[in-house]
């Protein structure tokens, strides 16, 4: 069986699954109950001066019958005592030492950062999450990503920690910047010894068109939440593999955003993170979520031979290029399964409409095709032009079979020839110009 343990920046647990900082890293009791129930780690709801929080405090996206695609909140850190966080700490420290319990923190000033690292590394805390990506509140207190967003200060504040820590430090990045990697070496110049990315990005969920109130709502006014759960994993698996592949960054990555099933971690894990963390994903579906989390990842492992986490880590981070290093001759068109085909003829309309029109209507005689199963009677059927298809996909996105429309390679238009060679050789005229699209 594959072996699920990890080290970030020597932060060691169990298995790469970690609680991320939020409702569900809050109190003792739910970090025993995390650890009951197979988490690796948990990050503490952030610690800092006391705050005040507001009701009601989320809302949501829903689609269709999945609820909750996004998540945000207007949360703030921590509403309990910070005496009482670090008891807690120490308290499940106690329980679990082989799990990794991390403080993370947010305050102000140099002296405030020197007394928190203290009081985290008393209580027994295996390492220190700083968290700069708090989207709301804090941050127009000139905290969370407010120091995030100006890597100067975050690098500042980072040598701040780094003066009173003797335990691993990890710097919790804020997607709200236009380039993470400014962030993430500010971080590193500043000593940190791990990124953990991303905290949640600015949004309004929604506006009720009676009150003209988004949610949440308190009272008859909303604020800017942070944005989590499955919609942001696109965000967060691109910034994660921007650090991973920026050599000045170079630093052990925790991912976090959208995580809820062990494909989400594996691809975490092999666009370069070392473990992944969970928030949204925990307050749908509780902590017991992990069963199978582990169990999918350790079976994944064992079906690719892959001995350990490190095996997978980073393997597609080299795939990611800059598009001009893409082959402009690579060819692939779609392709229908008429076994599978129930005859909606929604990629029709999608071609017809939004790509290449290069799909017909066809009679199933036409097609020499019977009624297969779940076909619509007497709807035409789609019918790829191959020779005009430019592979764009979009059919097989929303054709709701699956596997009934599949991505076929076919043989490519010439010698491979990127974007930075055709146009190294055409200025030196060495090829004529590819011809523009009929
Ligand atoms: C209600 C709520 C409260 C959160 N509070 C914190 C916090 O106190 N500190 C922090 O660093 N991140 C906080 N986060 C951000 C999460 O740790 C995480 O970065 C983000 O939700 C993305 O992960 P997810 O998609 O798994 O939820 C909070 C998120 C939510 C939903
Ligand atoms: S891949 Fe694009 S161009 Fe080809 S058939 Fe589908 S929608 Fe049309
Ligand atoms: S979208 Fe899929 S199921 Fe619907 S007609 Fe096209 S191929 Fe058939």
């Amino acid at each position: 069986m594959a072996d699920l343990s990890c080290s970030l920046a020597g932060i060691k647990s169990p298995n790469p699954f970690w609680v991320a900082s939020g409702p569900p890293a809050n109190t003792a009791y739910q970090a025993h109950r995390a650890f009951e129930a197979g988490w690796g780690g948990v990050v503490w709801k952030t610690i800092g001066a006391p705050i005040v929080n507001v009701a009601s405090r989320y809302s949501a996206l829903h689609h269709g019958p999945q609820r909750m695609i996004g998540f945000n909140n207007i949360e703030l850190i921590s509403d309990r005592s910070p005496e009482a966080n670090f008891r807690e700490i120490a308290e499940v420290k106690r329980r679990w030492p082989h799990h990794a319990v991390v403080a993370s923190l947010m305050v102000e000033t140099r002296e405030q950062w020197h007394e928190f690292v203290r009081r985290s590394i008393d209580a027994g805390a295996d390492g220190i999450e700083l968290n700069y990506g708090c989207p709301h509140g804090m941050c127009e207190r000139g905290m969370g990503s407010a120091v995030g967003q100006q890597p100067a200060v975050a690098e500042r504040i980072t040598t701040w920690v780094k003066e009173a820590a003797t335990i691993p430090v990890i710097v919790k990045l804020t997607p709200n910047i236009t380039d993470i990697t400014a962030a993430a070496r500010a971080a590193r110049r500043g000593g940190a010894d791990a990124l953990s990315l991303i905290n949640t990005l600015n949004s309004i969920t929604n506006v009720d068109l009676d009150t003209f109130v988004p949610e949440p709502r308190v009272g008859n006014r909303s604020a800017h939440g942070g944005y989590c759960g499955p919609a942001v994993k696109p965000i967060a698996l691109h910034m994660v593999q921007a650090c991973a592949a920026d050599p000045e960054v170079a630093l052990p990555i925790s991912g976090i955003g959208g995580v809820a099933t062990w494909r989400d971690a594996a691809e975490f894990i092999a666009l370069g993170a070392t473990n992944v963390q969970v928030c949204t994903a925990i307050m749908h579906y509780g902590f017991r979520l992990a069963a199978d989390l582990t169990e999918g990842l350790s079976d994944y492992l064992d079906a690719k031979g892959l001995p350990s986490l490190a095996a997978l880590r980073g393997r597609a981070v080299p795939s990611l290029q800059k598009w001009e290093h893409l082959d402009l001759h690579f060819r692939r068109v779609a392709q229908i399964d008429y076994d599978r085909c129930i005859g909606c003829n929604l990629c029709y309309i999608a071609c017809e409409d939004g790509a290449h029109q290069c799909i017909d209507l066809r009679t199933p005689e036409e097609l020499g095709v019977g009624l297969g199963p779940g076909r619509i009677p007497h709807k035409p059927l789609p019918q790829v032009r191959a020779a005009d298809c430019v592979g764009c996909n979009l059919c097989s996105l929303v054709c709701p079979v699956e596997d009934c429309i599949t991505m076929t390679e076919v043989a490519p238009g010439g010698a491979p020839l990127t974007w930075s060679d055709y146009q190294e050789r055409l200025a030196r005229g060495e090829i004529a110009p590819l011809p523009p699209h009929p």
